[in-house]
């Protein structure tokens, strides 16, 4: 042991395995501040984190789910005021507002500072301080990048040990002065001396912060998931998106993307295979594309998951785009799931599995919206109170979500954790939308894609807090995640493309969620993606014909595979229609997104925007 500081309440204990100064001592720092009734150093071991549930078990936040059923499962709920996301809490705090850009929340960091000194001071008093060390990518690979979270939830500790590669092991990496991202995290609900804790503390106030000059995150108030599970999206997108711009800024390298998209291996019967990326927006079907199970008379296809929410992506040496997913577990939308949609992701459920805001069956198990055709006749919802299927409620949180380790995904990439990433032969872009985007089109070149992806719409979901199934832009999926000015993240783009030119993966986007007059999808959707991705393939191999659009190519009916499926000609044309009216109101909004970053905006997009408006009025 390290001599023992006293930071005014608990003794630091530093590990002897640690050696940073520099993280010692900030550490101590953050603990004066916050003043935490105990430090508790994570080694990431396997007994640590059954030692931390059965804790949770005995406070209340977690319930032990039927050990035949759901081996060493966990069930949390959180407060009904903490499900998701807050995104207008959420901040960018670089020097200038210009930098964080009109789309991102931004006070200036010295105001922010003081604001967050003010809420942490005490904020941890009656709690344990959990040092959270853990790695984005494989531990020690050059394009890794390692953080340390200080958070006052044993939840999060246990959380982000599936979620990255937490634990002892960081320390040797990080070595005697090694870059780490600092992350302090609180649920801002100090406990008083002798005062009963409740199951799920969590504070009305929130702020989620991020300092891109320092390299920092302050994340007050919230439990829940991005929110609170910093390597996540406050590091792995917002931090990591500006890292990756800076570096071309500095002029030190192109620079690399940290983008909000699953990567998916596709190999063909005869043996060829692609990686490909699909950025779609929060509950918008990435975890369920990236494990996506071909139909039936798809023979000899196979689909393998390199990551589902998160890929960092960089020129390699011989000119293309690699990709690494940085995480090592799924955080996953929860309804929806079945063995019909996706039983690859119901296999990796089967245990070992942290369940937030399901609800719990009779016999112990979980239970959600679209587990089964029939609900149990009665359950404990979400809330904790009884449930049968006339309460007229959701038994689950509409953003309920399950946390397990990637290395329980049946269809794994041999890849998915190789520090070398994987080469993307094409990138996706897919908003929900109920009409107007068709099914799939393909740009016809790079700056006709970024086009399409910056003025991606999509209806709003449960992932965040605030109101549900109303379009908005989300560019490139990344709204909520970029940690820098919007429209320099278009040139970024653009930029990237310009430096791998030949070797620049071809554009798509998608719509899976066009419905008819009743409300409901018309297109199958899941496993019947394949169909979609199997025409990209061909085109990018030279062997699928399409047809010129107003804003690029797309399939004729007779383009697609549809063995085994019964979809006519008149479906079809249903979701692929382009009604001009539609779009005339669409390049409204486009233009509306456009107006709003028109500073840094790139003219090349201003450029492609005229030339849809021309060849939309012929
Ligand atoms: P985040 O983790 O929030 O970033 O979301 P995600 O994009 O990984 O979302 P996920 O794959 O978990 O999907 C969320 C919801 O979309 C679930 O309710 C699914 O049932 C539904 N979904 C996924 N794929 C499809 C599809 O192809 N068609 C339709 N109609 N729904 C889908
Ligand atoms: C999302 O909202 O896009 C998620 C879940 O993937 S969270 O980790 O809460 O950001
Ligand atoms: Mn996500």
């Amino acid at each position: 042991m390290n001599q023992p500081v006293m930071t005014g309440v608990a003794a630091l204990n530093v590990p002897a395995y640690i050696k940073h100064q520099k993280l010692i001592d900030w550490v101590a720092e953050v603990a004066a501040l916050t003043r935490p009734a105990r430090i508790y150093w994570c080694d990431g071991s396997q007994e640590e984190y059954d030692r931390l549930c059965g804790e949770m078990v005995a406070a209340g936040t977690m319930k032990k789910l039927n050990q035949a059923l759901r081996p060493n499962s966990y069930l949390a709920c959180s407060d009904p005021t903490d499900v998701a996301r807050v995104e207008d809490r959420t901040f960018i705090c670089s020097k200038t507002k210009e930098e964080a850009g009109p789309t991102n929340n931004w006070m200036a960091p010295a105001e922010m500072r003081t604001t967050l000194n003010g809420l942490f001071d005490g904020c941890m008093a009656g709690r344990t301080l959990y040092v959270v060390p853990f790695s984005m990518g494989p531990l020690g690979s050059p394009i890794a990048h390692i953080g340390v979270e200080l958070s006052d939830s044993p939840y999060v500790a246990v959380n982000m040990r599936i979620m990255t590669r937490m634990g002892k092991a960081v320390y040797d990496v990080l070595g005697t002065d090694g870059d780490f991202v600092p992350a302090i995290h609180t649920v801002g609900a100090p406990l008083a001396e002798g005062q009963q804790d409740v199951a799920w503390p969590c504070n009305a106030t929130k702020y989620i912060v991020h300092f891109p000059e320092t390299r920092e995150i302050w994340s007050y108030g919230s439990g829940y998931g991005g929110n609170a599970l910093l390597g996540k999206k406050c590091f792995a997108l917002r931090i990591a998106s500006n890292m990756g711009f800076q570096e071309a800024q500095s002029g030190k390298s192109a620079g690399w993307l940290a983008e909000h998209m699953l990567i998916l291996g596709v190999e063909s019967p005869e043996g060829k295979k692609h990686y490909v990326a699909a950025a779609f927006p929060s509950a918008c079907g990435k975890t369920n594309f990236a494990m996506l199970i071909p139909p039936a008379s798809f023979n000899g296809w196979k689909v393998t998951t390199i990551g589902d929410d998160i890929a960092w992506i960089k020129p390699g040496a011989d000119g293309r785009l690699y990709a690494i997913n940085p995480e090592a577990g799924y955080f996953g939308v929860a309804p929806g799931t079945n063995t019909k949609t996706n039983s690859n992701c119901m296999a990796c459920l089967g245990e070992n599995t942290i369940f937030t805001n399901v609800a719990l069956t009779d016999d112990g198990d979980v239970w959600w919206e679209g587990l089964t055709k029939e609900a149990p006749a009665h359950l404990i919802d979400w809330q904790g109170k009884d449930w049968t299927p006339a309460s007229g409620t959701k038994a689950a949180h509409p953003n309920a979500r399950f946390t397990v380790a990637a290395t329980q995904n049946p269809v794994i990439d041999p890849a998915w954790d190789d520090p070398a990433g994987v080469p993307i032969s094409a990138f996706i872009f897919g908003g929900r939308r109920s009409t107007t985007v068709p099914l799939v089109t393909e740009a016809r070149n790079w700056v006709e894609g970024v086009y399409m992806a910056a003025t991606m719409g999509s209806e709003t979901t449960a992932a965040a807090a605030g109101q549900m199934g109303v379009v908005r832009r989300d560019p490139f999926a990344m709204l909520p995640f970029i940690g820098y000015n919007m429209s320099d993240y278009f040139q970024h783009w653009l930029n990237l493309g310009q430096k791998v030119g030949a070797h620049a993966p071809k554009i798509y986007c998608v719509n899976w969620f066009r419905t008819d007059a009743d409300g409901k999808f018309v297109w199958p959707g899941f496993g019947d993606n394949m169909r979609v991705l199997k025409w990209m393939l061909e085109r990018i191999d030279g062997q699928a014909s399409g047809v010129e659009n107003v804003f690029g190519v797309t399939p004729e009916f007779k383009d697609l595979n549809w063995d085994g499926l019964n979809f006519t000609q008149a479906q079809f044309d249903q979701i692929t229609s382009i009604d001009k009216n539609a779009w005339t109101e669409e390049l409204k909004l486009h233009a509306e997104l456009f107006e709003k970053l028109a500073y840094h905006l790139p003219q090349e997009l201003v450029a492609t925007k005229a030339e849809i408006e021309k060849r939309l009025a012929n």
